[in-house]
């Protein structure tokens, strides 16, 4: 992962290690035509994984008082919905015709920890120093 996205705090660095893995996955298994099932079993791995993230990243801003948690909650509601909005276009059987377009569409998935860089920002310099 790219280092100026590192917060510093463990549990989040390595929630966000796995979400990139598993974006990764998602956009592999459509590059190499994988069965629609396939495809949408790490998509609903990925939406389970940003879920639980989401929820405690919020959980750590509201503790931390981290001034940008309502247009952080904002960015994180719209990933969920388009996180949703690809589990519903995976469970489609003729899959493999469109993954093409699928993958443009899902092209965002390299970029899924990009939207905390200010949360990292912010947490490297109020927050994970004082951890023991
Ligand atoms: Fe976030
Ligand atoms: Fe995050």
């Amino acid at each position: 992962m790219d280092p100026e996205y590192l917060t510093g705090i463990e549990e989040i660095d390595n929630q966000h290690r796995e979400i990139e893995e598993t974006a990764a996955a998602v956009l592999e298994a459509l590059e190499a035509r994988d069965k629609w099932h396939i495809v949408h079993y790490i998509v609903v791995r990925l939406h389970e994984l940003l879920r639980f993230h989401f929820t405690v990243e919020e959980a750590l801003m509201r503790i931390t008082g981290f001034p940008e948690l309502d247009d952080h909650k904002r960015v994180h509601q719209e990933m969920l919905q388009i996180v949703e909005r690809m589990k519903s276009a995976t469970l489609d059987p003729n899959l493999g015709k469109d993954s093409e377009i699928l993958r443009k569409q899902f092209s965002f998935l390299t970029h899924i920890v990009d939207h905390d860089k200010r949360l990292a920002e912010f947490m490297v310099a109020n927050v994970s120093h004082l951890k023991r």
